[in-house]
């Protein structure tokens, strides 16, 4: 029997469950691919330690240094799955670089090495796969670089981010957004530092793992408008489903145009009004989705775990046996070449604005806000005051027929300057 040898760098949550899996289901791999996927080393700070946890045989050999397992064992597969962006990169690299298969869940380090991974992977012919990266166990990637190899992808929008996406929807029921972010850190599903998540940066991450599977092209994180979630409150959440019929959601936007050797796309992370009857309006708490939209296949959703050791490992596996498959059967990669990729302005698609203001109770207040729209052009929708009750300010909810994004920003720059208003405040869209 032929074997391909897997060598795994990163013991640690998912690490640990993808050599649990490898061994486990080593039987059923063996049948579908006609050869044996064979674990011959393991590289962690504490790899002695997780090995005898794991019970590795001692034929599996033990590393402190990913690097040092890169260049001795030099594996037909290997996982990455250290974190972090430089000791990942170096072993990125290096596997690459000598034309071996690298199997990743590292949606930071391909958002800000996607240039030098896919150049590398070209150039010696390597397999670079990454499912586990976007969407955990959701094989939306998968399905967006074989199943629609056919097809033409139009757009996509996603929610990407697990905790968030909890946040949102516990807000929904009642709770406010720190008791959300505390009960969410309370069950694991956020991190201790929240800020990545929070601020959509995590989201605009695997948005750009996204587009570089789509295109081949890079999208450069911090190239494009991304929001996240901090000024929503439950009161917005509740009045978004109380009067407008809609969830909040933050969603990762791409719109796909121009041809493939020239691709563009426009691309952005917003808290977004979603309609209670669309099928992203119905994920909730930790989970992801993916709705892509094709040009013969119509629109498909993809939707499950976006993370945890379990769904992430499945894809990691899923990930080593394609690359397995394809060394075997000296396949070459499905994948678009690198190259450029053009940024479209994320003015191209008007859409609707929620905006939640906090204002003065005097005379002539409302009449200054929808003069500030009506300068830029942003017409009114709906507009909603509180009673004022003595308070100092009054929640005002406006919302917009459709606009562009910088209209709407440059208005709200205006509102926000004028002394009836109090700088905080939330901006959401609506999906578009
Ligand atoms: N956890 C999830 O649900 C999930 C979901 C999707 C994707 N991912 C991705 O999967 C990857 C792994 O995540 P994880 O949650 O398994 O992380 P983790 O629990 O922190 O595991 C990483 C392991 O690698 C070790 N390590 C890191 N750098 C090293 C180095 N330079 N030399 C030797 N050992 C090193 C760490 O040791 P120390 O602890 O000593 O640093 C740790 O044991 C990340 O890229 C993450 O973004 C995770």
């Amino acid at each position: 029997m032929r074997t391909v040898s897997v060598a795994v760098a990163g013991l640690g949550t998912v690490g640990r469950e993808t050599v649990r899996l490898l061994r486990a289901r080593r039987a059923q791999l063996r049948e579908r691919l006609g050869a044996e996927l064979v674990l011959t080393a393991v590289a962690d700070r504490a790899a002695a330690r997780e090995a005898r946890a794991l019970g590795l045989p001692a034929s599996v050999a033990r590393f402190t240094d990913p690097l040092e397992m890169a260049r001795r064992a030099g594996a037909d597969v290997t996982i990455e799955l250290l974190g972090g962006t430089d000791a990942a990169r170096r072993l990125a690299l290096s596997v690459l670089g000598r034309g071996g298969a690298l199997v990743t869940a590292n949606k930071r380090l391909l958002a800000l090495s996607w240039p030098a991974l896919t150049r590398a992977a070209a150039r010696s012919g390597a397999r670079l796969a990454f499912e586990g990266a976007v969407a955990g166990g959701v094989p939306v990637l998968r399905a967006l670089e074989l199943s629609l190899v056919g097809d033409r992808v139009l757009g996509l929008d996603g929610i990407l981010n697990g905790t968030t996406n909890y946040i949102l929807t516990r807000c929904e029921e009642g709770l406010s957004a720190e008791a959300a972010l505390k009960e969410a850190q309370e069950l694991g599903f956020a991190e201790k530092d929240p800020r990545l998540d929070l601020s959509g940066q995590d989201a605009a991450q695997k948005l750009s793992v996204l587009a570089g599977l789509v295109t081949g092209g890079w999208l450069a994180p911090g190239s494009f408008p991304v929001v996240g979630i901090q000024a929503v409150t439950a009161r917005d959440a509740a009045y978004a489903r109380e009067r407008l019929g809609s969830a909040v959601r933050l969603i990762a936007s791409l719109r796909f145009s121009g041809t493939p050797s020239a691709p563009r796309v426009e691309a952005s992370v917003f808290p977004t009004l979603v309609p209670l009857g669309h099928p992203l309006a119905a994920v909730r708490r930790q989970y992801n989705a993916v709705l892509v939209r094709a040009q013969s296949a119509g629109d498909l959703m993809f939707y499950g775990r976006g993370a945890g050791a379990g769904p992430t490992a499945s894809a990691v596996l899923a990930d080593a046996f394609c690359a397995a498959r394809d060394l075997l059967g000296q396949l070459p990669s499905a994948r678009p070449v690198p190259r450029a990729l053009t940024l479209a302005s994320a003015d191209d698609t008007p859409s609707g604005f929620y905006l939640r203001l906090e204002v003065r109770d005097r005379p002539g207040a409302l009449s200054r806000i929808a003069g500030a729209l009506g300068r830029e052009r942003v017409s009114i929708a709906a507009i909603h005051q509180d009673r004022a009750r003595g308070a100092a300010a009054v929640p005002v909810v406006i919302t917009t027929h459709p606009a562009s994004l910088g209209a709407f920003n440059m208005a709200r720059r205006r509102i926000l300057a004028l002394e009836d208003v109090a700088p905080r405040h939330c901006a959401m869209r609506t999906l578009a």
